[in-house]
Formats: structure tokens, sequence, C-alpha cells
């Protein structure tokens, strides 16, 4: 892990409830834990009771949102804008997340106007990319994550990687068990970081790229060794608060 502070994510999917919220806002409370930055991204429908509870227990828990709209308001049934996520104190939202490119169909391009959204309102997108098992058998894996990045240079611009955050997640990796081991994240992160300095070196330096993909309280001390890993962006492990407490000592034990 380089110098950045290390941001540790978990990503709840469609799991939790306000009692689970409740608990890790008690858990992560500013004596628990401090020098790197924890953020939990509850389904929308909670994101409210975690800012409220952050505040009643001065807990050290960032509040993030699952996904944002790329409209601003209007017909657009089931979705959610980003001043409805800046009213209930979001302020990260996480976009094209891999269930959301191959189950609801986002492509590059929509996923990329949602990071410009984000960021044009002062919420820190977390940009997902990551191969699946045959793009990663054809050799593909620099090629779906350099398009994923290229829309968003493409459409705000490299200075927009100043305020957000990548992160690396295979397909293969999510939900399985079966992590990438150290040498293939650390692999695919120094190509994420080579990739944009070819636009802005210095933007390269500056970004934090989160490593996510059956990460647990078991791998993360040993992924977080590597110098492009910048923390993590959790699913299973980060419904459990004594695992997901691990993966952030872990972290701050790296720095
Ligand atoms: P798991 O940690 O459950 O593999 O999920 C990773 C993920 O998709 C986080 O966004």
């Amino acid at each position: 892990m380089s110098q950045l502070t290390p941001l540790i994510a978990g990503n709840w999917k469609m799991n939790g409830n306000k009692s689970l919220i409740s608990e890790f806002t008690q858990v992560f409370n500013s004596q628990a834990i401090d020098g790197i930055d924890v953020l939990i991204c509850p389904p929308s429908v909670y994101i409210e009771s975690l800012s409220q509870q952050v505040i009643n227990n001065n807990s050290v828990i960032n509040v993030g949102a699952q996904n944002v709209s790329e409209q601003m308001s209007g017909a657009f049934t089931g979705e959610i804008s980003v001043d409805m996520l800046n009213e209930v104190n979001a302020t990260f939202v996480i976009v094209g997340h891999s269930e959301r490119r191959a189950i609801f169909g986002e492509t590059p391009e929509l996923v990329a106007e949602k990071y410009k959204m984000a960021l044009d309102n002062n919420i820190t997108p977390i940009l997902c990319s990551g191969e699946t098992d045959q793009e990663r058998e054809d050799d593909k894996t620099f090629d779906v994550i350099a398009t994923d990045i290229d829309a968003v240079v493409n459409l705000t611009g490299i200075e927009s990687f100043k305020n957000g955050v990548i992160a690396y997640e295979p397909v293969w990796a999510i939900g399985t068990g079966k992590s990438a081991t150290p040498e293939q994240a650390q692999a695919v992160h120094h190509f994420i970081r080579s990739h944009l300095a070819k636009y802005d070196a210095e933007v390269a330096q500056g970004v934090r790229i989160l490593y996510g993909g059956s990460v647990n309280e078991k791998n993360a001390a040993e992924l977080f060794k590597q110098n492009d890993i910048n923390g993590a962006l959790v699913g299973g492990a980060s419904l459990v608060s004594d695992k997901f407490m691990t993966i952030c000592q872990n972290a701050q034990s790296s720095l």
C-alpha cells in the first residue's frame, strides 16, 4: 500500500437492515479505528438511517450509495438522484458495479455519465471495472479496464480522477470465495495507474485504487502489502462487523 489514505468500503448489495446499521455504527466508533477511511454503502432506503446513526454513535463510517441516476430529476421510476443522495448526506457512490453492468445493462458510456453526475454534485464516485473469466482467458483484462476508464476520460477529462476512486473487481472473484492473488491484483492495479499516467502522471499517483472480489479477514493483509492497492471494496465480509473490522485493522497496520 502506498502513502494514500486507505479506503475500506463495504458494498452491502441487497442485504442488511436497520439493526445491522445500528451495530456497525456502534462498533466503528471513533475510538475503534482511525487513520483510514471506512465506508458503508447500504441499500438506498437505509442511507438516511445510516447517516443518522453515524451522528448518534459518533461513528467514523462514511456514508455511500450503490448507484445513482445519470439524470437530475423527472420521470425515471425507481431511480435515485444526486440531490437525493446529498440530502441524506451520502458522500460516496459506487458506479458501474459489474452486477449493474451485467444484470442491468449499464454500458461504459452510461457509467461515465453517472460518474460525472456524482462528481459535479460533490459526491465521490467509485468507478468499478473488471474482467470476466472468459475475458481473462482471452487476455482481454487490460482492454476491458482501459475501455471503462477511457469512457470517463472522454466524457469528463483525466482531472476527474483527482476526486474519484477506482475499484478493480474481477467478475470471477466476486462472491466466489476465489480472490485474485495479491500478485494478480497488483498487476492489474499497476496497469490502471500506468494507463492513467499516459494522460497525467500526477493524477495517476494520487488516485486510490481498491481491490474487490472475495476480500476477507484472512486474505486482506497480503493484498494490502501490494504497492498499488489502496484499500478494498468488500461484499460478503462487509456484512459481518468483526470480519469487516479485521479488514480495516489490516489496512491500518499496512500504513
Ligand atoms: P464479495 O466480497 O462478496 O466477493 O463482493 C465483492 C463486491 O462485489 C464488492 O462490490
